[in-house]
């Protein structure tokens, strides 16, 4: 079938150049513009902020040869290419640390000093603490009564005390943090505010990086700190973290949350998991490929000119690739608009691809298993405590989920 047929649109209805598309017709689903961007015009010219005019990308096999070309380099920060950044580009420069935003070898270089706490082995040696954390959120829902907002007790809890913690951020301060990321993750924060709550927090990061030179502890943090391969600056663990706490939190959390909504509203295959909970590991890559919550994508710059295929890109052109879009192709996926959490091909590009590759995709898949089976486990008839319509969902977040997830169970 035709994407033509399936959305009743063709790409000559869509604006050339195109504006990056954000409005979903269904919560767990791309925007339609998506499917037919992908059939009719794989690359389309796409408007970018300041009047600057760069290309979406949204097949599989052009995300992935954009994403492992050397010669494209990521921005400063991945936001959205409808959004503008605060500052002209010029006036933006890269921290030292921030390694998202640099090439290799520099980005190597850094990556490496952080790699150790992330690997698939450090990981699944944190399952135990992990399980108490969502334990404990979990008797704290029970506890406060059907029904209840999984977002607040569940997805967004739990990733903000696991990478709080292993950073070594005392418990007080945790929920300060997170203010602060998902203010800095919501398109609509005023400038203004973000300005002032960003050097608050890097204030305080700083205070803390300071205090670990003076008595280090056993976590990351104080681990940069104590590394001999390249002794850094506090700025540069400062940037650390801060990447850390904005990469690893939002994304755990809304995968988590909309996660669970998707789980509900597909409770035939959700009774499958509860019966066989070995199912988990492929259901998880399944959420993801499916729910790709990096909504808008990753933006990529030529920093000389370079091929794909047969197009030639010129030096400074801006490309946006649609993880979103090529993670459901179906050229790779067979029947890729359905969850089926049985499916046999799992590989996917929710992670990204190619040398900035998500670095906590260990760790996010030790905590979606943890906290996905024990939810299944301990309430065996949750439901949505609202209609499906009305679950608030975040077009507005760098990061797509929902906002609030009102769950019941017993009774
Ligand atoms: C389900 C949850 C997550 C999703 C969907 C996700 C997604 C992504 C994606 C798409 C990228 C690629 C960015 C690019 O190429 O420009 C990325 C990079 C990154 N992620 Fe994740 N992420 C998740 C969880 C985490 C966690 C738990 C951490 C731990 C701190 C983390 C740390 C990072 C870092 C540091 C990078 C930058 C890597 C580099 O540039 O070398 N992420 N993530």
């Amino acid at each position: 079938m035709t994407a033509e047929v399936v959305q009743g649109l063709s790409a000559a209805e869509l604006p050339d150049p195109m504006v990056m598309p954000s409005r979903r017709q269904c919560p767990l689903d791309p925007p339609h513009e998506y499917a037919v961007l992908r059939e009719e015009r794989p690359w389309s010219r796409l408007r970018l902020p300041g009047g600057r005019v760069g290309w979406l990308v949204t097949r599989h096999e052009d995300a992935r040869a954009v994403l492992t070309d050397p010669a494209f380099s990521p921005p400063l920060i991945q936001v959205t290419p409808n959004v503008d950044l605060p500052l002209p580009a010029e006036e933006l420069q890269v921290p030292p640390g921030m390694f998202s935003a640099m090439d290799p070898p520099e980005q190597s270089r850094y990556r490496r000093l952080v790699s150790r706490h992330f690997t698939r082995k450090r990981s699944r040696e944190l399952s135990p603490r992990i399980q108490q954390i969502v334990d404990e959120q979990l008797d704290g829902m029970a506890a406060s009564g059907s029904p209840a907002d999984l977002v607040r007790w569940f997805a967004q809890a739990i990733p903000t005390r696991v990478i709080t913690e292993m950073l070594g951020i005392p418990e007080e301060d945790q929920e300060e943090y997170h203010r602060w990321v998902i203010a800095a993750l919501t398109l609509a924060t005023p400038e203004e505010e973000l300005r002032e709550a960003g050097s608050v927090i890097v204030g305080k990061l700083g205070a803390l990086v300071a205090a670990k030179r003076a008595d280090p502890q056993d976590d990351i943090i104080s681990g940069l700190l104590l590394d001999d391969e390249r002794p850094l600056t506090d700025e540069e663990v400062v940037s650390i973290s801060v990447l850390l706490l904005i990469a690893g939190l939002e994304t755990t959390a809304n995968m988590l949350g909309l996660g669970a909504f998707a789980l509900l509203e597909h409770p035939e295959q959700t009774a499958k998991l509860r019966a066989d909970e070995s199912l988990m590991d492929n259901a998880i890559e399944e959420l993801l490929r499916y729910l790709t919550i990096v909504q808008f994508g990753l933006t990529r710059t030529a920093r000389e000119e370079t091929r794909i295929g047969d197009r030639v890109i010129p030096a400074g052109e801006t490309i946006v690739v649609s993880l979103a879009a090529a993670n459901r192709d179906p050229e790779v996926y067979p029947d890729a608009e359905r969850l089926d959490l049985l499916r046999a091909e799992t590989a996917h590009m929710a992670f990204g691809h190619g040398v900035h590759q998500c670095l906590g995709a260990q760790l996010a898949r030790v905590e979606m298993k943890i906290a996905f089976t024990t939810l299944l486990r301990r309430f065996p008839d949750l439901r949505l405590a609202v209609p499906a319509a009305e679950v608030p969902t975040g077009e507005d977040k760098v990061f797509y989920g929902v906002h609030e997830l009102m769950v019941a169970w017993g009774e």
